[in-house]
């Protein structure tokens, strides 16, 4: 039974010529996939329809070839060849009611055009702006360029609908819209009448929205999304301005859709953004138009959802990663299933299929983006196989999940767990600074795991491979996790360090447990994600003098692929930490270790009372490899298959310990397929 106060989430609301069915609204967001797995993302928003929301979106579609961001997979809608592909997504998101919305982008001076080979357009001769610095610019659009690019909106227009489309969106923010690229004076030194008062500067958007609604404005909505603030102050296009030009336009589009800054800031981790985090940002902006308005922030929780809509901010709650993490979040909220909700980290992994054009993870639902590639529903699970018992040895991430999926697909399972706490590595990771939202890992599934029958749940339970062969339990997984290296073996180091034994060696796990160094100390961080840099928040917290090194050109360098390694260099330098970069630690000694540039071996002595070692894991696999050798003896015990997953196999990420948790779930008593391959593709067809 839905609670009566979430009421207001679920009335219909009108987008110009069209109705959504509620207000929850799936902002674009990329997966990863795009172009390349058409299918595989279709899917994907199929899942959304069927989970609730009133309006879906796709990602970024390049409406042109003279506009397109590659190395990045987004969709295209260069020519009626893209048609096809863009219809059978749309047609998923209308298979339960929601709108299909298909955002728009031309990029600008964000398009390097890597492979269409063309010579990029914005509207000054400006460097191209992107992830990765190509060493392109823009040519300035003269008139003829102008009318160009809007006959091509047209064209994209035409082919949106034909692809049943029912609301477009002109992308204006992040920096990757070039309708952003005109309104800022940052990248708009114009002259003419498209650049210098705000009103030029805003022509062009005038001039697409009006034709928008010309083309097929009659059938379908058209939205609007632009920045909250360029963050770049009165240089760029700051909150102020934003509000002016809302007030000139209020009625323009039929429906503003507000994001913020650049990507990093709108996809804020929540180690640096709380939920909500651009409430003041948006409020207010409601009072200038007719329109309705659409914001995000990260929403999980329905009564900040209904306040948001309460208080006048927002007519649209606006989700991505909280869709990612929960597809069926709106009929969760509709059904009074709050305590299912199976809320986004704000770990950002997400984002990490676009930055590294693999496909995207999500760390809380380990079917995203397997809908279609593996036939992984987010809510359902097969019914379970020939076998009926499981024991599960460790209740970290990895182990948690399998429990929770086995546990729905009805086998009687046993989580044994050494310590008096679910969650592993979560449990312990969500207590250091700023990733408290963590523990939602094990929240979530410790929630689902209490209300199974078939599941119990053993702390104090530390097993021996005596213990495993002896309790008769057909299949067992061994989910036990990894412990962090102290001898430095990584990437720079492949034997261990060289030290004389005399200053102290801490791991993330000495410290995690409480075992905080204080004094000057030295971290050195080969592994390269957060870790580094959160402890050495850490330390300094507890009074420590702390130098970061690390043979990386970045602090905590993978995260530039979650889209805040920017963040964490600037808090760990607001914080006093030394950085030292391209750097390695060559010896330890007493009073300090020495430490050599990755380039030029230029040595340099460094002052320290303790080192704190952030370098790789070793597995925690000994009950594994010890019944590894007594495989002789498991069909004598009953025992049908005995596996290692998650971190215990091979660490990594927490999203690849749920996902190896959740694949260990579907496959038991499934069929071995041999060499077949494990997921579905598509195959670019021949010319
Ligand atoms: C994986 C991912 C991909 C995204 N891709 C797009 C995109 O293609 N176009 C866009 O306008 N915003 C994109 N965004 C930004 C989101 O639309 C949204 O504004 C932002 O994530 C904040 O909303 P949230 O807190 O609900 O995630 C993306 C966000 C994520 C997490
Ligand atoms: S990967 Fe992390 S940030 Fe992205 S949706 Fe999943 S839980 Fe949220």
């Amino acid at each position: 039974m839905r609670d009566p106060r979430h009421d207001i989430l679920f009335e219909p609301m009108r987008i110009g010529p069209v109705e959504a069915k509620n207000r929850f609204y799936q902002v674009p967001h990329c997966n990863g996939g795009g172009y390349r797995d058409p299918s595989a993302a279709a899917e994907m928003r199929r899942i959304k329809s069927e989970g609730g929301w009133g309006v879906i979106f796709t990602e970024q579609t390049e409406l042109h070839h003279t506009s397109e961001i590659t190395p990045f997979i987004e969709l295209r809608l260069w020519d009626d060849a893209d048609i096809p592909m863009l219809a059978r997504m749309s047609g998923a998101m209308h298979e339960y009611g929601a709108l299909a919305g298909i955002q728009l982008a031309y990029s600008g001076i964000n398009g390097p055009n890597l492979y269409s080979k063309e010579v990029p357009r914005g509207p000054s001769a400006l460097p191209i702006r992107s992830f990765t610095n190509d060493p392109v610019q823009a040519r300035a659009m003269d008139r003829q360029d102008i009318r160009d690019l809007r006959r091509w909106h047209r064209n994209a227009f035409k082919r949106a609908k034909i692809a049943g489309f029912d609301l477009v969106c002109l992308y204006g923010a992040h920096g990757f819209g070039i309708i952003q690229h005109f309104l800022s004076t940052a990248t708009n030194q114009r002259s003419d009448e498209y650049g210098g008062t705000l009103e030029n500067r805003s022509r062009l958007m005038r001039e697409l929205v009006a034709e928008a609604k010309d083309t097929i404005g009659d059938t379908c909505g058209i939205t609007l999304r632009l920045s909250l603030d360029e963050m770049i102050g009165e240089l760029g296009f700051a909150n102020s301005e934003v509000r002016d030009l809302i007030e000139m336009h209020a009625d323009l589009p039929d429906l503003w859709d507000l994001a913020h800054g650049a990507w990093e800031d709108c996809s804020g981790p929540s180690r640096f953004k709380e939920e909500a985090a651009q409430e003041n940002l948006v409020h207010g902006i409601k009072k200038l138009t007719s329109k309705p308005v659409v914001g995000v922030g990260r929403f999980t929780s329905p009564d900040v959802m209904v306040r948001m809509i309460r208080s006048g901010t927002l007519d649209f709650i606006g989700c991505a990663r909280p869709s990612i993490a929960d597809p069926f979040l709106p009929k969760k909220v509709e059904e009074g299933r709050i305590e299912d909700i199976r809320e986004c980290i704000g770990c950002n992994i997400c984002i990490t299929g676009d930055m590294t054009m693999s496909i995207s993870r999500c760390t809380q639902n380990p079917t995203f983006m397997e809908e279609w590639r593996k036939g992984w529903h987010p809510e359902r699970m097969q019914a379970k196989g020939s076998s009926e018992s499981v024991l599960i040895v460790g209740s970290g991430p990895a182990g948690l999940e399998a429990a929770r999926a086995l546990g729905l697909r009805g086998y009687k399972v046993a989580l044994a767990e050494a310590t008096t706490q679910l969650g592993g590595r979560v449990a312990r990771e969500c207590r250091l600074p700023g990733l408290a939202a963590w523990g939602r890992v094990r929240d979530y599934r410790a929630h689902q795991l209490n209300r199974m029958a078939n599941v119990d749940i053993y702390f104090d339970s530390r097993l021996s491979a005596d213990d495993v062969l002896s309790f008769g339990f057909e299949n067992i997984a061994l989910a036990t996790g990894s412990t962090w290296r102290r001898d430095g073996v990584a990437r720079a180091h492949v034997v261990a360090m060289a030290s004389d034994g005399t200053l102290p060696i801490f791991t993330p796990d000495d410290l995690m447990a409480g075992n905080i160094p204080t004094g000057r100390i030295v971290l050195f961080d080969d592994d390269h994600y957060y870790m580094g840099g959160v402890l050495a928040e850490l330390l300094v917290a507890h009074g420590a003098k702390v130098t970061l090194v690390t043979p990386s050109a970045y602090v905590s360098d993978w995260t530039r692929n979650t889209l805040e390694q920017g963040a964490i260099h600037r808090r760990l330098a607001g914080l006093g930490v030394d950085i030292d970069l391209n750097r390695m630690v060559t010896k330890i000694e007493a009073g300090g270790v020495a430490t050599a540039c990755t380039y030029t071996g230029r040595g340099l002595d460094l002052d320290a009372d303790a080192l704190v070692s952030v370098t790789s894991r070793r597995p925690q696999d000994d009950v594994w490899r010890a019944l590894k050798e007594r495989s002789a003896e498991w069909a004598d015990n009953g025992i049908r298959g005995i596996q290692v997953i998650g971190d215990a196999e091979a660490p990594g990420p927490i999203a690849w310990a749920t996902y190896a948790g959740h694949r260990y779930a579907r496959e038991l008593d499934e069929a071995d397929i041999g060499d077949a391959l494990p997921f579905r593709r598509e195959v670019t067809a021949l010319a």
